[in-house]
């Protein structure tokens, strides 16, 4: 039986995340090197084992993977461009957020100076990183992929590649995160709302988990219709809703609580009622919010 020692690896960026990481790394016995433009927050991963690098030329030179958490695309590139000629031939991982476009023109950027590159997303907060279920998913060539995949799966048990595009990790990140503000506020607003009648928001936690669980289960019956583009047997209809839309701006008023948020909602389902989608599913939403 062979036996693989844990590769060396390095993190670049120590804030939250990139702290995250490198323990992480650590912890599963990887030769970690870092590196923070602010050094005074290397020492809790110096104490942990990491070795601390004076530069960041140094950093990418003591590892073939280089794994960047930086807040941008620019920084990272701000940070590696006087050391491109080192990080030749190494592979360079971003776990940083950004838009796809960003993500391409970095891709392009890392491309020319002979950098293998892999984009990816970290898909929780830092205290999930190095567990069994914590996703994270990738961006970029396969087989370099499958080369790191095994210390990077140390980061997070569900590790994926999304495809070969190396904008796919941002793109995925910015579509399906489209659902986070309106899920928190609308929260924060029924909480705003139960905080008037002495209810504590902890007292609507139970049912809202079990209102987002129903959302998940029906989300593949209103994809299937979306890919469809076919609206015609939907179960909650454009008009439900345009109904709803009322006793939604009273609900705010009675509570002394700021509809302005729901405006925009209620403004997009009347325009698909007004567009002929009155008897269609919700889901006839997409149509209008693909024709700006
Ligand atoms: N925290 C989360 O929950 C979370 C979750 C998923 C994804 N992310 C993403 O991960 C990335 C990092 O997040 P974070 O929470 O770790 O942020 P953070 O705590 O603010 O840390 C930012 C890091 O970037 C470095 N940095 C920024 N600009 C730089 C520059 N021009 N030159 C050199 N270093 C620079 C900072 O160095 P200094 O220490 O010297 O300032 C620090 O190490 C972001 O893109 C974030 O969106 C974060």
């Amino acid at each position: 039986m062979t036996h693989h020692e844990p590769a060396a690896v390095t993190v670049l960026g120590l804030g939250s995340m990139g702290s995250a990481l490198a323990r992480a790394f650590l912890a599963a016995g990887h030769p970690t090197t870092v590196w923070n433009r602010t050094p005074d927050k290397a020492a809790p991963l110096v104490a942990a084992g990491a070795r601390q690098a004076a530069t960041a030329g140094d950093a990418v030179a003591a590892s073939p993977l280089v794994v960047a958490c930086l807040t941008g695309y620019d920084d990272t590139r701000r940070v590696l461009g006087p050391v491109a000629e080192t990080l030749a031939g190494r592979t360079l991982v971003t776990l940083n957020s950004g838009t796809p476009a960003a993500a391409r023109e970095f891709a392009s950027w890392a491309g020319e100076r002979g950098v293998r590159f892999l984009d990816g997303a970290v898909k929780d907060v830092p205290d999930a990183v190095g567990r069994p279920g914590t996703l994270l998913y990738y961006a970029g060539d396969a087989a370099l992929f499958a080369e790191h995949v095994a210390t990077l799966r140390v980061l997070g048990g569900d590790t994926i590649l999304l495809g070969g595009e190396p904008d796919l990790a941002k793109f995925y990140e910015s579509a399906v995160g489209a659902t986070l503000l309106p899920t928190l506020v609308g929260f924060f607003a029924g909480a705003a709302a139960a905080r008037t009648r002495g209810i504590a928001a902890a007292d609507l936690v139970p049912y809202t988990v079990r209102w987002l669980q129903m959302i998940g289960e029906i989300l593949p019956v209103f994809a299937a219709e979306i890919d469809a583009r076919d609206y015609s047997a939907g179960a909650s209809s454009v008009d439900l809703f345009l109904a709803g839309a009322d006793w939604d701006v009273e609900f705010a008023r009675e509570s002394k609580v700021d509809d302005a948020w729901l405006r925009p909602l209620h403004d997009l389902v009347r325009k698909a009622a007004g567009a002929g989608h009155g008897d269609d599913s919700i889901a006839a939403l997409t149509e209008v919010l693909g024709t700006p």
